[in-house]
């Protein structure tokens, strides 16, 4: 779960890929460093710490040449330490990598290579990348074999950028995202379009055990400026450019002090694009679900909670029962799938680790797949039969805000498209839709001065029945994941069973409230009041109980989407109040590509 980068071309190499690394931090952390090629010598900069920080000790821009590497990290294997940092060198320092995934295999690598007297410095898996090419390299083999025998060798999941001092680059993807940025005179790598979008919108999607060999620009056909292999066969592959069609204003932060803000703030527009969808592909993902004996929803975190809050809309307005499971639980679920099953899986990078190991378990069982996903040439979008992209532009924010609405509008389009009801459903958004502004415009008034007074607490409670129960697990996980202040959601009767002792003065309990709910959810939210609990009301309408009250007009199965921003607006400004880095919370990153 890192980022990483790789530039070869015709311009000083540091600027770029310093540029195009700190695109990449949301993928992690922890720690950063940039490899140039300079005199047939590798130039390497490195250290822990976040991106600005290093470089403001480091300075990457003193990096002399055209070609280099440059890696973002989220550690999995060995310490936060400057050794641990990537690149890694080979032992003759004739091989630089970078690496995002994990060696399974690496101890027993790391002792076959021992034995011939390589020594390693470093604790990470990734070192095994650069040793094992440069030992093979040193059996006679070129750098093209000597990689690919590598990654014949090498079990688990990488992205590498490979170099050695000749200059030749490679590339290779298993199991974690890996795009060629093609340009003019130069030729770009990296986990991520937005790392390279300045430069070029044309790229080509690696799939899993494949890997490239990476020339310098050829202007007359930029189709010559890289060659792909299958790992296994070792035959040469044709692949097809792609236009991008995202902006690089849409990837950037503009005048906003957070992607956070800005990502929130998008939702003004990226609901109703959500919706916006060719009616072929609606008609067929309606059908799919209509005709499947089994349907389960499955996704990770704020995903989730979507096919939580969808599960709602199916059985009120379409009738019908849809499975919703984690993906990590997904396997468990195996001795109910079928050819006749429908997997629907819900992401906004197409890269969750969880998820694609659920589509996968799903497709070895003959199950239909389809992906709700929102990163175009994503590797969900790969796997499923069916992809319907969610239109929100790039999410930067470690946090998913945009992508979780765009997620709860598709979902209810289709809710109501499977019950014959396809233009109500569009109707209750776009209504949803128009008042979207003022809810951002209240939250982000109203919303400061109480985050301001509450951020030095240690707990919140979120309480909502029916629709307004995932929303209060989503509301939850944003609070806790940017604020780092324990949140915990509940159906509004289920505090009572255990966890309303945790409830004394001054606790905030905020009560999500919906126009079929609010008797219900008030009683609950009064069980709270009468043990001194500060209540926060989120609802249409005022209630004498609230101590603090958000208004949030009604909008029906569309209450979710509107219900969400304010909890979103909230944890945004907890953290704010707390000094805390918005972008990236600690010890997370954007895709979780690991198991
Ligand atoms: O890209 P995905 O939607 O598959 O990601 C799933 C989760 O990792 C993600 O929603 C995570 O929980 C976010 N940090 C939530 O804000």
């Amino acid at each position: 779960m890192c980022g990483i980068v790789g530039y070869k071309g015709k311009r000083k190499a540091c600027n770029i890929l310093l540029e195009c690394i700190k695109t990449l931090e949301y993928r992690g952390y922890d720690s950063v460093g940039i490899a140039t090629l300079a005199n047939d010598q590798f130039q390497i900069k490195k250290d822990i710490g976040k991106i600005d920080e290093v470089h403001n000790k480091l300075n990457f821009l003193t990096l002399q040449g055209n070609l280099g590497v440059a890696h973002t990290r989220w550690s999995t294997h060995g310490g936060v330490t400057q050794i641990n940092a990537h690149p890694h060198l080979s032992q003759d320092k004739k091989v630089a990598v970078v690496h995002n995934g994990i060696v399974e295999n690496y101890q027993e690598l790391k002792h076959e290579l021992e034995k011939h007297g390589i020594k390693f410095i470093s604790q990470t898996d990734t070192e095994i990348f650069p040793q094992y090419i440069s030992y093979s390299m040193k059996q006679g083999k070129s750098f093209k074999d000597a990689v690919h025998e590598t990654l014949l060798r090498v079990e688990g999941s990488y992205a590498i950028v490979a170099v050695n001092v000749s200059g030749e680059m490679i590339v290779a993807r298993n199991g974690s995202p890996l795009v060629l940025g093609i340009g003019k005179d130069e030729i770009f790598a990296a986990s991520d379009v937005p790392a390279f979008l300045e430069h070029t919108n044309k790229v080509v999607y690696l799939d899993d055990e494949e890997y490239a060999v990476l020339d310098l620009g050829n202007v007359v056909d930029s189709s010559k400026n890289y060659e792909v292999y299958n790992v296994k066969t070792n035959k040469k592959i044709k692949k097809e450019i792609k236009t991008i069609t995202w902006t690089l204003e849409q990837a950037k932060k503009g005048n906003y002090p957070h992607f956070m803000l800005k990502e929130i703030t998008e939702q003004k527009e990226t609901i109703k694009k959500a919706i916006e969808q060719d009616h072929e592909l609606i008609a067929k993902v309606t059908d799919a679900i209509k005709n499947a004996h089994g349907v389960f929803f499955v996704g990770c975190g704020t995903s989730y909670h979507a096919c939580v809050s969808a599960s709602y809309i199916f059985a009120h307005v379409a009738k019908r029962h849809v499975n919703v499971v984690l993906a990590s639980e997904f396997r468990n679920h195996e001795n109910f799938l079928k050819k006749e099953t429908l997997v629907v899986a819900v992401s906004q990078s197409g890269e969750t680790a969880d998820l694609l190991d659920a589509v996968k378990t799903a497709k070895a069982h003959g199950c239909k797949t389809i992906a709700i996903v929102n990163v175009m040439g994503s590797t969900l979008t790969r796997l499923c039969d069916t992809s319907v992209m969610m239109n929100s532009g790039p999410e930067i924010c470690v946090l998913s805000t945009k992508s979780y609405t765009s997620q709860l509008a598709l979902l209810l389009l289709f809710a109501y498209s499977s019950a014959g009801r396809l233009e109500d459903g569009k109707k209750i958004i776009n209504s949803a839709c128009k008042h979207v502004d003022k809810v951002i415009d209240v939250g982000l008034e109203k919303l400061k001065p109480l985050a301001e007074k509450l951020h030095k607490q240690h707990d919140f409670f979120l309480i909502g029945r029916d629709l307004a129960y995932p929303s209060a697990l989503e509301g939850a996980l944003k609070i806790k994941e940017v604020s780092y202040i324990h949140a915990e959601g509940f159906a509004g009767a289920e505090l009572k069973h255990g966890t309303i002792a945790l409830i004394e003065k001054g606790v905030p309990c905020i009560a999500l409230i919906t126009k079929s709910t609010r008797k219900l959810i008030l009683s609950n939210a009064m069980e709270v009041k009468a043990r001194n609990g500060y209540i926060i009301g989120v609802s249409d309408e005022n209630n004498e109980v609230f101590d603090y009250f958000i208004q949030v007009p009604a909008a029906g199965d569309a209450d979710p989407i509107l219900m969400i921003i304010p909890l979103q607006i909230l944890a945004y400004y907890l953290a704010l109040a707390k000094g805390l880095d918005v972008d990236k919370p600690r010890n997370l990153a954007k895709s979780v590509v690991v198991r």
